[in-house]
């Protein structure tokens, strides 16, 4: 168990398509695993993918915790996504601020789909098959963009609504 370097945006690593991982018996990827699990709880997202610790495969551990649970959508506890596959449900999109570990100190509003199916594997090989709307559909979609080497600034249609966290939260306080 370790905890990994987080790559930071402009590092090649991120902008490369990872690889699915083609056998879930191999030691290094429960290892892999274990060690994102230590990385993000010290780091303290939500989420993190495997490229952001400077490995190029098909990996996604997330959790929903209580204080980030929205009304439409609840607490999901850790969840380990390999070689995950995301079906939107419906044309409709949501707009909502992110922010990145490997973006640190800034967030951005961006666009994604309100509701999706994911489908992917977990650590035993066992199909997680699950739909998601709100934080936690957000959260699948920009954790499964890093797998495709894209980083939340990429999807955003607006660069007026990207800045520094402290500056945003005064801008929102502004409009309250
Ligand atoms: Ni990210």
């Amino acid at each position: 168990m370790a905890i990994l370097k987080i790559a930071r945006m402009g590092h090649p690593i991120l902008a490369r398509k990872a690889d699915p991982v083609e056998d879930l018996a191999n030691p290094d990827v429960a290892r892999l695993v274990a060690d994102m699990i230590d990385t993000l709880e010290d780091a303290g997202g939500v989420g993190l993918a495997a490229p952001q610790v400077h490995t190029s495969l098909r990996v996604v551990i997330f959790h929903i915790p209580p204080t980030r649970a929205g009304h439409d959508d609840g607490v999901v506890s850790l969840t380990v996504l390999i070689n995950p596959q995301i079906m939107p449900l419906s044309e409709e999109t949501a707009f909502d601020f992110e922010g990145c570990l490997s973006i640190p100190q800034l967030t951005g509003r961006v666009p994604r789909w309100s509701r999706i199916r994911y489908k992917a594997l977990d650590l035993k090989g066992n199909t997680i098959d699950r739909e998601a709307s709100g934080f936690h559909a957000r959260v699948v979609q920009h954790e499964c963009d890093h797998l495709d080497g894209i980083l939340y600034p990429m999807r955003m249609t607006d660069l007026v609504d990207f800045g520094f966290v402290e500056e945003i939260a005064l801008r929102k306080q502004d409009d309250a």
